[in-house]
């Protein structure tokens, strides 16, 4: 995980702007169970407005980036084109993040997206999303519950 703490950005509640915080059930939280868990992924001052960062989810590289308007999202580190690591390549453009390697575009909803010289929008392929929640200055993403054999 790549967090360093050099986050400038507040996003704390005096900022009317900032998302909202939503508790994760207090029992859920670090264990596994049949509704899944909660993890924490980076902490939120390591992810400034517009700013990506690189971390690690269950062993596999993911993404937490936030929009300009302060909506943090999780993501796979690679993109579906040609694989470019979006910690390296990926750069916020509003509410979207970009891949610069060939300018596909993911929502917070993980919806690719290309955009032609003339302004068309057209469908690309799309990236996971890790459902995730911002609670006590922590990005947390919640796991999928695990399956007893
Ligand atoms: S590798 Fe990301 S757009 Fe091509």
């Amino acid at each position: 995980m790549t967090v360093d703490g050099s986050g400038a950005a507040s996003t704390g509640p005096d900022d009317p702007a900032a998302p909202a915080e939503v508790d994760p059930p207090a029992d859920s939280r670090g264990t596994d169970d049949a509704a899944g868990s909660w993890v924490a992924v980076a902490t939120a001052d390591a992810v400034p407005r517009g700013e990506v960062t690189e971390a690690i989810l269950d062993g596999a590289d993911v993404v937490v980036w936030r929009t300009e308007s302060g909506v943090p999202c999780v993501m796979e580190a690679r993109c579906p084109h040609q694989w470019s690591h979006l910690g390296d390549a990926g750069a916020v453009a509003g509410e979207e993040l970009v891949c610069l390697t060939h300018f596909w575009t993911f929502g917070t909803d993980g919806r690719g997206w290309k955009e032609n010289l003339d302004g068309r929008r057209d469908r690309k392929g799309d990236i996971e999303v890790h459902p995730c929640r911002e609670v006590a200055g922590e990005i947390l993403v919640r796991r999928a519950p695990r399956h007893n054999p």
